[in-house]
């Protein structure tokens, strides 16, 4: 987040004797971008409802405001879309600027570079230091014209929209925002784009471009059985001829990466039972749930939706966990989960270890130093390794652990793990920069004041 003179400088949560109640979460950051993106070069009008008004999707807003697109929010959650068409935007007259949102940045960056105008991109400090090479250079082999800080490696960059051919893209990182940012130049290319991911991340670029009406082929339309057939195996997407959107109507179910963190409260508080409706069930980022029920965690799952993306409703009790080792494959479905695991593993009892999470690193801040630091500073035993974490169950024989103060580095994520580890600890977690949170969840400070018993 950019500085802000005004931001409360901390917020301390202290212990509760448990959670209880419904809530529903907002919506899903990274459908919500999509639906923007994709709603704005459709041919015709997109409803959206469930949409989430936090920062990130804010900014993704501001920028297709700016290359022409009207966007008209009927509520905070609900937008009207007039499309443009794929050839329909317009180049802006300012710098593009993608605020904290790594999304908005990468999946831009591939629908700009076949523009017919040059546009500028940049984002905010933290942005600013997270890798761009890695789309940089396969619309650089599309014939993109991109140049940039340290020779397009890092934001800011100059997009010199143009004409692109397709590519058999075979990426070396299972990423989703990799993926989408090829896939959306594939829309402007000539030829027959593919990607080839060394795992499956999650797919909702691939969903919502059939739901917009283009082909798109995935290995699972022909052999999908399940998310245990799936992990750790490779995953290839292939654009069909037809690449026109047309305008439709999007439902956003809640994100799961914020339902996480009242899941792993209420496992984790004693009497707790909380049920968490409507939320996102897509297979490709449900990992919590796998992992949390690893660990012994009692949920009861009750399915809503299935249309579009599947939803459910969540009902969480109270219950005692154990350590696990978790490895890259099934993280994957839980990238955006980490902070929040490892505060899982600090109440759990034994080690749990976290291997393969290197590109954690370089998220809104290196989250696996920063969740180390954040954890030793409220009492848990931690050692970081080069790409993980080991975590020792750190919690007394009233399942709490000691408290402290520690530092949000401005990284969303990370202040609302450490606030869920406050609700379990003697004398309180201090939270400094909490304001972050606006990041992906506004209202988190107050929905956890209102489920939780003091
Ligand atoms: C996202 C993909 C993931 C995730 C991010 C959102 C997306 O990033 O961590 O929060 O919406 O495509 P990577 O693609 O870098 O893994």
């Amino acid at each position: 987040m950019q500085n802000n003179p005004m931001k409360t400088p901390s917020i301390t949560i202290k212990k509760s004797k448990g959670l209880g109640g419904s809530i529903t979460v907002p919506g899903d950051k990274s459908i919500s971008h999509r639906a923007v993106i994709f709603g704005a070069i459709a041919e015709g009008i997109t409803e959206v409802t469930g949409f989430l008004p936090g920062a990130d999707n804010l900014s993704t807003i501001a920028a297709f405001r700016a290359m022409g697109v009207t966007i008209t929010e009927d509520s905070p959650t609900e937008l009207t879309i007039e499309g443009v068409g794929l050839h329909g935007l317009k180049k802006p007259a300012d710098v593009i600027d993608a605020g904290n949102s790594g999304t908005t940045a990468r999946l831009l960056i591939g629908l700009l570079a076949a523009q017919n105008f040059t546009s500028v991109i940049t984002g905010d400090a933290s942005l600013q230091k997270r890798p761009m090479m890695r789309v940089v250079e396969p619309l650089r082999q599309m014939g993109a014209r991109i140049d940039g800080k340290d020779g397009g490696k890092l934001l800011p960059l100059t997009i010199k929209g143009g004409k692109l051919k397709a590519i058999d893209y075979e990426s070396p990182v299972a990423s989703a925002q990799l993926k989408s940012c090829i896939l959306i130049a594939g829309l402007y290319a000539e030829g027959t784009t593919t990607v080839t991911e060394p795992m499956k991340s999650r797919d909702h670029t691939e969903n919502m471009l059939k739901t917009f009406g283009v082909d798109v082929e995935t290995d699972e339309t022909k052999n999908y059985i399940g998310y245990a057939h799936n992990l750790g195996a490779k995953n290839k997407v292939t654009l069909g001829k037809n690449r026109t959107l047309n305008g439709t109507a999007i439902k956003v179910p809640g994100d799961i990466s914020s339902a996480a963190f009242f899941m792993v409260a209420a496992t984790i508080i004693k009497t707790s039972k909380l049920t968490i409706n409507y939320v996102g069930a897509n297979y490709t980022r449900s990992g919590v749930t796998y992992i949390l029920e690893g660990m012994g965690a009692k949920f009861s799952t009750l399915y809503t939706q299935t249309a579009q993306e599947n939803t459910m409703d969540i009902t969480v009790s109270a219950s005692a966990l154990k350590g696990i080792d978790i490895d890259g494959a099934l993280l994957l479905l839980a990238i955006d989960e980490f902070p929040i695991i490892c505060v899982a593993a600090a109440f759990a009892d034994g080690v749990t270890r976290i291997t393969g999470a290197g590109e954690l690193r370089v998220k809104e801040s290196d989250r696996i130093a920063a969740m180390a630091n954040a954890l030793t500073a409220v009492g848990v035993n931690v050692e970081e390794t080069e790409d993980g974490i080991i975590i020792h169950g750190s919690a007394d024989e009233d399942g709490l652990i000691k408290g402290g103060t520690i530092d949000s580095l401005g990284d969303h994520r990370i202040a609302m793990a450490m606030a869920v580890a406050g609700l379990a600890s003697r004398e309180g977690v201090t939270i400094k920069d909490p304001e972050c949170v606006d990041v992906s969840y506004p209202d988190f400070f107050k929905v956890l004041g209102e489920v939780s018993q003091s």
